[in-house]
């Protein structure tokens, strides 16, 4: 599995709780680029699983990906993603600044998300949350590819090795 990732982009990764995001985003990008909300979670309240910090922690999270943006520096959206509107909204974003979205979704079996998330030494996030959005995910799926993004990555259960490389924008021809 080969994944092209322009320089800038602003990165969507996709995915339910447990699906692997934070793992990927650690592997493949730079610390400084991987925005996550389960941090910014932490750092507001002490607490990655505190949703009683989530709208604020997406309030922080937007600002440091708009400054990315606007830096033309790439950022990384840790987060599950599962709902069009904020796809939308990160596409139309990354757009003001002439940015191309690019989606990398977990579109794995169900056992495979409910295995992941049950076999993890941070937090294990409650069966019926994950087969929610587990639904939810199979919904992004089909919708993913009509939204306008640059392009979509779907990591699938075989895909145990992953390349990704940077493409610079001009060679990405995004102009110059
Ligand atoms: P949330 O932050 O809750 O949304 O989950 P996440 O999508 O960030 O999942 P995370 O990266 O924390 O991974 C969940 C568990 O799955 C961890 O225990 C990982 O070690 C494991 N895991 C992640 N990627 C892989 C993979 O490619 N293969 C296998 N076997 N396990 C993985
Ligand atoms: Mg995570």
């Amino acid at each position: 599995m080969t994944i092209t990732v322009p320089e800038p982009a602003l990165v969507l990764l996709v995915g339910p709780a447990g699906a692997g995001k934070s793992t990927f985003a650690h592997a493949h990008f730079r610390r400084s680029e991987v925005v996550s909300s389960d941090a910014m979670r932490e750092m507001l309240s002490g607490d990655a699983a505190d949703q009683g910090a989530s709208a604020e922690a997406f309030r922080v999270l937007d600002i440091i990906v708009n400054g990315r943006l606007r830096r033309r520096l790439t950022p990384v959206v840790d987060a599950t993603n599962l709902r069009a509107a904020n796809r939308r909204r990160y596409r139309r974003l990354a757009a003001r600044y002439g940015i191309p979205t690019v989606v990398i979704a977990f579109d794995l079996q169900a056992e495979t998300y409910q295995r992941r998330n049950s076999g993890r030494v941070d937090r294990i996030v409650p069966e019926p949350v994950v087969a929610d959005h587990i639904d939810r995910m199979r919904a992004a799926v089909e919708e993913l590819r009509g939204e306008g993004h640059a392009a979509v990555y779907l990591l699938r259960d075989g895909d145990s090795h992953v390349d990704l490389t940077r493409q610079a924008s001009d060679a990405a021809g995004a102009g110059s």
